[in-house]
């Protein structure tokens, strides 16, 4: 493996990924195929643009002529796919373009993957594809598939191609399921960069219903790296959760935040969001034991250095917000 083609390498997760692998694989070409839709923000990669290991390809994932252009020109061998629509709120007002990106468009890198005969295929994939859990126990690589929202049905239904192709025609693939992940260049849209945005900017901080509601927080950096050992070391057609021992309810991740900002008193109760998932927690056992993966963050050090990042940034996240007013007249879904 030394050509990679990773889509939705502008967006929070695949711009950390990007970064990752050029530090630590000097010998590898990075293609980054990305649509730069509201969340894609080219600004992740500037420090990037002039290394030659990497290309930047404004593009969609959905568009066969395009990803075969690119698997034939940069001899692509390993397809890792980050892109596509990641908000639970959005899929809940508009899912079409979560049907869009997330499944016809992994359709049609599965295929190009297939008929180019490329080495592997790497599926990004979520924890909310299990549904949520009661107060006590894990999801496993065999829980069954539960997923509640449109966005985690989309994810659900992407996976269930992966492992179809697998299945039918043998192909090297892989699927990785994380928890929530936290750090640098993620959109303010999302529960911890949102909350330090409204603390700063003297905002309530609305936490959608009892607050209780619970999530396993895992550093981008250490997400970056499972990827990359099962990209490595991974065995065909193998699932692998990826969690960061971290569950805590979303009232605690607010009320830290909340006191580093000095704004508890800004902590507003709001209406929940619509099927809003009780609880996640994975059990990465499998990952840990067989590909002896081990996250490097803490929670307590990872959540005091991102709002480090955030406070630091603000020249990174104060366009992004700009732009989102106006993201209601161009969004289509
Ligand atoms: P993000 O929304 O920050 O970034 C997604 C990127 O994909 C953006 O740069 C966007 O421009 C690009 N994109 C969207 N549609 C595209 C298309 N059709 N063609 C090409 N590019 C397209 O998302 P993220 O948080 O970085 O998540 C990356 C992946 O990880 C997603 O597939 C998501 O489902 C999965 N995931 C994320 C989390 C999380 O906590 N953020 C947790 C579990 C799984
Ligand atoms: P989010 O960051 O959107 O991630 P996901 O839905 O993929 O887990 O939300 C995490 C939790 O935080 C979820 O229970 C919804 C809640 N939440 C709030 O309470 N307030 C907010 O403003 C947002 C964006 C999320």
């Amino acid at each position: 493996m030394k050509n990679l083609l990773v889509t939705g390498g502008a967006g929070f997760i695949g711009a950390n990924f990007v970064h990752y692998m050029l530090d630590n694989h000097p010998d590898y070409k990075i293609v980054n195929l990305d649509l730069l839709t509201y969340a894609g923000n080219i600004h992740n990669l500037d420090d990037i643009k002039d290394n030659p290991n990497h290309i930047f390809v404004h593009g969609n994932i959905g568009n066969r002529e395009l990803v075969e252009y690119l698997v034939d020109t940069y001899h692509i061998d390993t397809i890792v796919n980050f892109a596509g629509e990641s908000h639970v709120d959005r899929s809940i007002v508009n899912p079409g373009i979560f049907i869009d990106s997330n499944i016809k468009g992994v359709l049609n890198l599965l295929d190009i993957t297939k008929r180019k005969g490329l080495e592997k295929y790497l599926q990004v994939s979520t924890d909310e594809v299990y549904g949520s859990l009661g107060p006590d126990g894990y999801f496993t690589e065999e829980t069954p598939l539960a997923p509640n929202s449109p966005y985690s049905a989309s994810k659900a239904s992407a996976d269930l191609l992966v492992r179809s192709y697998y299945e039918t025609y043998g192909m090297n693939v892989n699927i990785t399921r994380c928890s929530n992940n936290y750090g640098p260049y993620q959109f303010p849209e999302k529960l911890i960069p949102l909350m330090i945005q409204h603390g700063l900017d003297g905002l309530e901080l609305p936490v959608y219903g009892d607050g209780k509601n619970i999530r396993d927080w895992l550093h981008v950096y250490d997400h970056c790296q499972a990827i990359d050992l099962v990209l490595q070391k991974g065995k065909p057609g193998e699932i692998y959760n990826i969690g960061g021992h971290n569950e805590r309810s979303n009232n605690q991740i607010v009320e830290i935040i909340a006191k580093r900002l000095h704004c508890e008193d800004r902590i507003k109760y709001v209406t929940d969001r619509l099927g809003n998932d009780k609880r996640y927690a994975m059990d990465p056992t499998k990952i840990e034991t067989e590909l002896g993966w081990k996250p490097k963050y803490t929670f307590d050090t990872g959540i005091g250095e991102t709002i480090d990042w955030y406070l630091d940034h603000e020249d990174w996240w104060r366009p992004l917000i700009e732009k989102a007013k106006f993201d209601r007249f161009n969004y289509q879904g």
